[in-house]
């Protein structure tokens, strides 16, 4: 009968427990049961704790007597983060420093146009074609062939594939491959979500060494 009891208000009380934690207002996140899995000890960027006495119970750094585990605010940055948002405007580059790529379909006659001037930032070296043959091979070769020519397994039950090597592809850039592969031109679909600028500019390499091979 004791057992039963103890078990009772066990229960009881985890469950008054479970339901203070529901309680969430304005910068109050409710109440954290194992706040370590909510804040990291090391300092994330944008993340503030303002508050000077958080974490101060499993305190394990030498901080003084108030200070506590989980205050990592500075207070020279705006709502005290870490780390000071970008500039206002701020376009993010890639690791090669590489602007984002903006453009849209656009129809076919168009492409030559708004590519003008465009030109691929990797050198014509062997290691980039070898790249691009493995990219094209993986991403390409299905629709338009092992060599271009819009034979490719697919164009058995879909027609339409372009051949590059039909006279009226082999003039095209190397900006304008890398605008297709982005954004897609007539029947063919972007691939700009599957293909990293990088390895569309390698493509592009290898497109225009495809079309001049026999
Ligand atoms: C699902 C099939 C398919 C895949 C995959 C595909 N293409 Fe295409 N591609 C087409 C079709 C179909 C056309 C013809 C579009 C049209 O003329 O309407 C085309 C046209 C093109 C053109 C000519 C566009 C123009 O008119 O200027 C280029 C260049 C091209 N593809 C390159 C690529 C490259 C590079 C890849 C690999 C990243 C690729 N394609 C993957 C189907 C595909």
């Amino acid at each position: 009968m004791r057992t039963m009891q103890i078990k009772n208000i066990l229960i009881a009380t985890s469950f008054v427990v479970l339901l203070l934690g529901c309680t969430a207002h304005g910068d109050h996140t409710g109440r954290e049961y194992a706040p370590n899995m909510y804040h990291s000890v090391a300092y994330e960027p944008l993340s503030q704790i303002t508050d000077e006495t958080a974490g101060r119970w499993v305190n394990s750094l030498d901080n003084g007597p108030t200070r506590g585990e989980y205050f990592n605010s500075n207070k020279y940055n705006p709502y005290r983060m870490n780390m000071r948002e970008p500039a206002p405007h701020t376009v993010k580059r890639n690791q090669f420093g590489w602007l984002p790529y903006r453009s849209k379909k656009v129809a076919k006659d168009s492409i030559d146009f708004i590519t003008t001037g465009m030109k691929n930032p990797l050198d014509s070296t062997a290691a980039v074609v070898a790249a691009g043959q493995v990219l094209y091979q993986s991403n390409c070769l299905h629709c338009h062939g092992v060599k271009g020519m819009g034979d490719g397994k697919v164009s058995d039950k879909f027609a339409g594939v372009a051949n590059l090597k039909g006279d009226s592809y082999l003039g095209i850039s190397e900006a304008h491959i890398f605008h297709v592969i982005t954004y897609g031109a007539g029947l063919m679909g972007s691939h700009g979500s599957q293909v990293s600028p990088e390895d569309r500019w390698k493509i592009a390499k290898y497109v225009k060494v495809l079309q001049k091979q026999k």
